[in-house]
């Protein structure tokens, strides 16, 4: 085996030595190439016949080479492949192929730029490596509102030259980023514009230079952490209706695989102090802890619900759970929320009761907290004439329509021409004897009007019956508003 090898090299320095003093070197190729830190690259050795053995270098250095040995052994001629390794810095992340002798250099680094040769036979193909790396701040891993910025390093034996840097978002829009620093041609930074949730994906830099000419497109993630429900939202909800807020999450969609937390808090006003409802966790895994954190609050956490969404319930919203509803996240200590202001809405009437003929009766549709400038309130009657009919002023919170017909009243709440609820208010008229009981009573005290004033406390008993009733009807005409404010796709 021995001598073998050595008949093997001592008539391959025969040939070469022939060869050298034939022809010339082939003209070396000086091809660029274009990699990036952290990924892999492959230097093609061009033209090299199949079956030939290669030598890689970098900077005259070996990194590995790739020959073939023929043995005899017994009858059959066998072929022994033979890779050598060298002593370059990459030499322990390459490989070469066997098939096509490419070299291939795994988790590039910078200083991986450089001249690379390829060498078989006589012949020797040469490249230079272009090598460049690209950082996002934060490791890519963003709130909204948060500014990214990208800092892109190149390094290479050529002489560096203006790089022109262009930028895609997800949507693979052009993005047009602040340059903070480029003094050096070798390090460019650049601070993007804010971030929404909407952001995360897939974002292209494309690097261009004309000499050498460099056309390449480096892709990174971006991934934002946040609410598919906008910043602020309004709710609309008819008193004693059901209400389910919520909130959904974009960390499954955006493969965000890193813990945090987070809490839904409640205040009715602005500047009333926050009532925590809930808080919960997700762990890196994507599972969801949620803790209930008030008794004194009324409401629920249902149960069956895509992990992504936080969600509440008010079985019977009251006027006074109306409010600012906010779900808060927090990663890092960093913070993102999402608010959903709950608007209420009731009827009422004064006095109540039937409505005598001839007399008067105020209605009264009001809503928690003032309304948007497209938004209104409206009394009608229903079958009524447009006479019938009052509208709230703009940002007022109440409005209130003096009857003295009988008959079902609605009360809308309308935004931009859309009636979002309503409330009915059934106006019940009061027996014809009612009315002389009224009269009677203006007139003076006779014991006639005592006796009938006895009558009347009875009747006021079905009246109370009555208005009873009328409220159930109400109820039963509210619409309940109960569609989700956001559905997440599972
Ligand atoms: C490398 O060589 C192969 C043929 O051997 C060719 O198909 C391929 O395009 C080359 N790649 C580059 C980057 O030059
Ligand atoms: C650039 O590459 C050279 C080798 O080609 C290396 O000596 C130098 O440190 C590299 N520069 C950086 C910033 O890594
Ligand atoms: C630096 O950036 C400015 C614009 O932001 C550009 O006009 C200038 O050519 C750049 N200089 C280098 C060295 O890239
Ligand atoms: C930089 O590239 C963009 C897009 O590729 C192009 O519109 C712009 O003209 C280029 N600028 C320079 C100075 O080459
Ligand atoms: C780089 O990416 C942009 C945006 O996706 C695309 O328009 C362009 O053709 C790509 N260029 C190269 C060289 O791949
Ligand atoms: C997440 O919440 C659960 C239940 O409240 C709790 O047991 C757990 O310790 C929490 N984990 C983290 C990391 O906060
Ligand atoms: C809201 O009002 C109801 C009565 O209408 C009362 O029982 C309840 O305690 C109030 N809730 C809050 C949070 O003020
Ligand atoms: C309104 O008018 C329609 C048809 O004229 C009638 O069917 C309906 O009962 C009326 N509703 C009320 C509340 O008067
Ligand atoms: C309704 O009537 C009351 C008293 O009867 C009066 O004070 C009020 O101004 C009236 N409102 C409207 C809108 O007419």
């Amino acid at each position: 085996m021995e001598s073998c090898g050595t008949v093997v090299s001592s008539m391959l320095a025969v040939f070469l030595v022939l060869h050298l003093g034939l022809i010339p070197i082939m003209a070396q190729q000086n091809e660029l190439q274009i990699g990036v830190t952290g990924q892999a690259v492959i230097l093609n050795c061009t033209g090299i016949p199949h079956d030939k053995q290669v030598t890689w270098k970098y900077d005259k250095v070996l990194i590995r080479s790739f020959t073939t040995m023929h043995l005899k052994e017994t009858s059959s001629l066998l072929t022994k492949l033979i890779f050598s390794k060298g002593k370059a810095t990459m030499t322990d992340r390459s490989e070469i192929s066997p098939n096509s002798k490419h070299l291939k250099v795994l988790d590039l680094r910078l200083s991986d730029a450089g001249i690379y040769t390829c060498e078989y036979d006589s012949h020797t193909v040469s490249i230079s490596l272009h090598v460049f790396k690209l950082t996002i701040s934060l490791s890519g891993h963003f709130l909204p509102n948060e500014v990214p910025e990208l800092t892109l390093t190149q390094n290479s034996s050529h002489p560096l030259r203006d790089l022109n840097i262009t930028l895609f978002n997800s949507n693979n829009n052009i993005v047009r980023p602040k340059h903070l620093e480029n003094k050096t041609r070798q390090k460019y930074i650049l601070k993007l514009k804010q971030l929404e949730a909407t952001d995360s994906g897939t974002w292209t830099c494309h690097v261009h230079s004309d000499s050498p000419l460099i056309n390449h497109n480096i892709s990174f993630d971006v991934k934002v952490l946040g609410f598919r429900n906008p910043d602020l939202e309004r709710r609309y909800a008819t008193v004693d209706s059901t209400v389910i807020l919520s909130w959904c999450l974009n960390f499954q969609n955006i493969n965000w695989k890193e813990g945090f937390t987070g809490q839904l808090n409640w205040k009715q006003q602005e500047s009333a102090t926050a009532h925590e409802l809930l808080d919960f966790n997700i762990t890196a895994r994507g599972e969801k802890h949620e803790t209930k954190k008030s008794s004194r609050f009324r409401f629920e956490i249902p149960e069956s619900k895509p992990e992504s969404t936080i969600e509440v319930k008010l079985p019977k919203v009251h006027f006074n759970h109306s409010g600012q509803y906010q779900c808060q996240l927090a990663y890092n200590k960093r913070y993102a929320h999402s608010t959903i202001e709950l608007v209420v809405m009731k009827v009422s009437a004064n006095p109540v009761g039937p409505l005598p003929r001839g007399a008067k009766m105020t209605l009264i549709c009001q809503v928690s907290s003032p309304l948007p400038s497209n938004a209104h309130l409206l009394w009608e009657r229903v079958n009524g004439t447009h006479m019938d009919i009052k509208k709230s002023k703009q940002h007022e919170v109440k409005v209130e329509v003096n009857i003295s017909a009988a008959g079902l009243w609605n009360c809308h709440l309308i935004e931009d021409n859309d009636r979002k609820i309503s409330l009915s208010y059934p106006v019940e008229e009061a027996p014809v004897w009612i009315s002389y009981v009224v009269t009677g009573a203006s007139i003076g005290g006779s014991v006639l009007v005592f006796g009938l004033a006895c009558l009347c406390i009875i009747s006021g008993i079905s009246w109370q019956r009555r208005r009873q009733r009328a409220k159930r009807m109400a109820r039963a005409r509210q619409h309940l508003l109960e569609n989700k404010t956001c559905q997440c796709q599972q």
